[in-house]
């Protein structure tokens, strides 16, 4: 199977005003022509804006997100959004299982799961997030927890149009931390099998996002390594211009 478009989705988390919008308008005048036919863009504001920043994308081929979603379409259910909810404001993402889900909101694989079948149900792509913690991977246990994660977290009806994998070591997350080049090589790869024996061929063309401190000086290296198809950007999202820089390697 030839190699996915590249995706390189920045997750704002609980960061941004309506004034951070200016940011999308200006990734839009950067992401031009020839940055097009090479990788897709996604921004996933804070949900309040989504709706906001899918008019200021407008155009610009900039694809909007979600950071998270209910499983269910509606309902009892305070204070939740459902994916129907972010496709009706203009979105066509949705991250589910980011390790801050997983952690402040005791979020299982069985929730994670049900959320991207949402996204799914939807009409919506699912990001679905894994990774190991610091001290899984000093006990050698990297592989077996993101293998458990891609087990109970993927449903196996995904396909390559509807599915990307982000592979974040919690460790890496906002710490200026990152994996060697060999050690994501090594979790990609693995990734990719396992993604195999869940949903079969599709596998092959489903975008393997690498995501843990990726800014724009460590960002070649990283988007170089094999069965990496695109970042997952936290901070470095936020604005244009280092957002830019990181989506700018693969021009
Ligand atoms: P940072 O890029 O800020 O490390 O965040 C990564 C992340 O969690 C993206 O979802």
């Amino acid at each position: 199977m030839s190699r996915p478009t590249p995706l390189v989705a920045g997750n704002w988390k609980m960061n941004g005003l309506r004034a951070a919008l200016a940011e999308i308008t200006g990734m839009g005048q950067a992401y031009d022509a020839g940055l097009k036919s090479k990788l897709e863009l996604l921004i996933c504001p804070p949900a309040i804006l989504i709706g906001a920043a899918a008019d200021v994308a407008r155009g610009t081929g900039i694809a909007i997100g979600a950071q998270d979603c209910h499983a269910k379409a509606d309902g009892a259910h305070t204070g939740d959004i459902a994916a129907e909810m972010v496709a009706d404001a203009g979105g066509s993402f949705i991250i589910v299982g980011h390790s801050e889900r997983r952690a402040d909101h005791g979020e299982s694989d069985a929730v994670v799961h049900a959320k991207a079948q949402a996204a799914v149900r939807a009409g919506l792509k699912a990001i679905i997030c894994v990774g190991e913690t610091e001290a899984e991977r000093r006990a050698g246990k990297t592989l077996d927890v993101v293998g458990r994660q891609l087990d109970g977290s993927i449903p196996a009806s995904l396909t390559a149009a509807n599915l990307v994998v982000a592979y974040e070591p919690v460790w890496a997350i906002g710490t200026g931390l990152t994996p060697t080049a060999a050690d994501v090589a090594e979790v990609h790869a693995f990734i990719r099998q396992r993604l195999g024996q869940i949903i079969g061929k599709e596998a092959g063309g489903v975008r393997l996002l690498y995501g843990g401190s990726v800014k724009p000086s460590n960002a070649a290296e990283l988007m170089g390594v094999p069965n990496v198809d695109g970042a997952l950007v936290g901070g470095a999202s936020l604005k244009a211009s280092d957002f830019m820089a990181i989506a700018g390697v693969y021009r």
